[in-house]
């Protein structure tokens, strides 16, 4: 594997893959343009062809050519492997999981159970009549190809009548094998709802009961095609809604999806009722920077939520909660108050914190043991100071003991700092990280040296340069002699200068380098590294000097220390 990626890497041209989106200049040794990352209107954006990453100094974005394909086309790291390796006629030797040839079967045999739902599906009166009474129209069952399984055993006969062998579609959750060995189907009975990958790739099913039978739903378990924790169902529809608008709407169920796309709202989808999974916050994350959740509103919804947008918010996702009459959920507000309903709900969501303390309230009266404990704790999560005074001042007007507006917010005040002392980490802070870019650090001659050490004429003089010990003095100059170091041995990297730094281990050297690499001025010569490890030899020395003149004041005092306390001493004895 790691062999596959130095090829692919090295196979790879950074400058002609940007350059199939991007309109780039030369610039010196490197490219510009246009950065596509964010709205620019000067080019901040150049390209290394040394070094193969790219970097935009408005913006922060900077990468090489796998994060490339991962941002722009929205991929894992897997996947953007695989499409820079078929790009450039690398044969990846295996992956990671199963088998290729398995694979395809299993896709077959969805596909054929798939099929076989949907013309089930068009022969059941029973399933049309569950449908018309729940309110789908066929529009909908299309788009989401709704299907019926009569159970039966029908599924595994006609599977096997397609010469399919069972064991293998027992490992996609469609039949189990019972005492005598035969099999038998999983959905006996229930309509059926294909779930689908971002990609729109068949990975799973979920049968819903059409009647009053428990349990309500049955889904596909954990399989060589699903993972329940990586998908979010209806993303593949709800996908250019996401993406165009930079938001998804977080819905529990499938009907509740169904019923927003129906809605309008074609940005849902959902996490089908388990706890939302890191996975599935990284997808979002992936296609857009802001989630409302419309979970049910119920005692569950509500704590799930409260989950939900903690997950989300630590992964730098804006989150509003969208707030229904008790007992809705977005089906049934659909049916109550149409489509602009659904559509008013989701753009009137309130925050995490705000949705928190409403909870609260439904759940405790203020003058009830445990609401100020738990009031204090969600308020201490407002970093933002206005909207902490606005939480105050609100719930103030209920603080017991206190006789007057101004002591009980005082004194709420006080408990908030309190809790904030004692659970500090629990105030998130909601400012993320600035990406600003400024000169990079080091001293003038380190950079000289270390950007010596990128381009391949000046590479072993400026490396014997940065090994002489103590040349190399700011913080940030010895932590990436140290990681340079530490990566390579005396004779230093060799080579490309884009292949080796793939070898280095220390991110924040790496990115260091990067940023040297896109330094034009001072031009390198032989003669300009000489004379910055030069002057780094004369700063050395004043620095030894001045180390010893400073010890030899430590001496001096010492030396007067002692006569003093020798003198104490004396005196002391007279
Ligand atoms: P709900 O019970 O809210 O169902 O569960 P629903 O989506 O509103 O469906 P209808 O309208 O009653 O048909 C929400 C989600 O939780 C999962 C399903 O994904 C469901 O859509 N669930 C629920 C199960 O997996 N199994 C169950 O037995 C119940
Ligand atoms: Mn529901």
């Amino acid at each position: 594997m790691a062999d596959d990626l130095a090829e692919v890497r090295a196979r790879i041209d950074l400058v002609e893959l940007v350059s199939k989106q991007v309109a780039l200049k030369r610039s010196g040794r490197n490219y510009v343009g246009l950065c596509p990352f964010h709205d620019d209107s000067k080019p901040s954006f150049s390209v290394s062809p040394t070094l193969q990453r790219y970097r935009c100094w408005a913006c922060g974005e900077s990468g090489d050519a796998f994060t490339w394909v991962m941002k722009t086309q929205r991929l894992d790291f897997p996947e953007a492997l695989r499409i820079l390796a078929e790009s450039v006629g690398v044969k990846l030797s295996r992956r990671a999981d199963v088998p290729k040839e398995d694979l395809t079967d299993h896709r077959s045999i969805m596909r054929l159970a798939q099929e076989f739902f949907r013309t089930q599906f068009e022969l059941s009166k029973e399933a049309a009549a569950y449908c018309e009474n729940r309110g789908l129209d066929k529009e909908s069952l299309f788009r989401w190809e709704i299907g019926f399984s009569p159970g039966g055993g029908a599924l595994a006969n006609h599977l096997q009548r397609k010469g399919v062998k069972l064991a293998q579609a027992r490992e996609l959750f469609l039949v189990d094998e019972d005492d005598s060995g035969g099999y038998f189907d999983r959905f006996r009975g229930r309509l059926m709802f294909p779930i689908r990958d971002e990609r729109g790739e068949l990975v799973a099913f979920g049968g819903r009961a059409m009647g009053d039978v428990h349990p309500k739903y049955i889904n596909s378990s954990d399989t060589p095609l699903y993972r329940k924790s990586k998908v979010l169902y209806g993303f593949h529809l709800a996908r250019d809604a996401v993406s165009k608008g930079n938001e998804a709407v977080l819905v529990e169920g499938y009907m509740d999806t169904i019923a927003c796309h129906r809605a309008g709202v074609t940005n849902a989808v959902a996490s089908l009722g388990t706890a939302l999974a890191d996975d599935q916050v990284r997808l979002l994350r992936r296609w857009c920077r802001k989630v409302v959740i419309l979970y049910d509103a119920d005692e569950a919804g509500a704590k799930a939520a409260i989950r939900a947008a903690e997950l989300l918010q630590a992964a730098e996702i804006e989150v509003k909660v969208a707030v229904m009459r008790e007992g809705d959920d977005p089906d049934t507000l659909l049916k109550a108050r149409g489509p602009s309903g659904v559509k008013a709900v989701v753009e009137a969501g309130i925050s995490p914190i705000d949705f928190e303390l409403a909870h609260l309230e439904s759940q405790l009266a203020p003058t009830q043991e445990g609401f100020w404990r738990e009031a204090v704790r969600v308020m201490s999560k407002q970093s933002n100071a206005m909207e902490l005074d606005r939480l105050i001042v609100r719930l103030a007007t209920r603080y017991p003991g206190h006789s007057d507006q101004i002591a009980a917010q005082r004194a709420l005040r006080t408990e908030v700092a309190k809790h904030r002392r004692i659970y500090r980490s629990s105030a998130p802070s909601t400012q993320p990280a600035a990406k600003k870019r400024s000169a990079p650090p080091l001293s003038v001659e380190e950079r000289g040296l270390f950007r010596g050490l990128l381009r391949q004429s000046f590479m072993a003089q400026a490396w014997k340069a940065i090994r002489e010990e103590g040349l190399c003095y700011t913080p940030e100059g010895l932590a990436l002699r140290s990681a340079m170091v530490g990566a390579f041995d005396e004779t230093g990297p060799t080579g490309e200068p884009a292949e080796w730094i793939a070898e280095i281990a220390d991110d924040d050297a790496v990115s260091l380098l990067v940023d040297l690499s896109f330094m034009e001025r001072p031009f390198l010569s032989e003669s300009y590294l000489e004379d910055c490890a030069a002057k780094l030899r004369s700063a050395k020395e004043r620095r030894e000097r001045l180390a010893m003149a400073q010890e030899g004041l430590n001496d001096a005092d010492d030396a007067k220390l002692r006569e003093l306390q020798e003198r104490l001493r004396r005196r002391a004895g007279n």
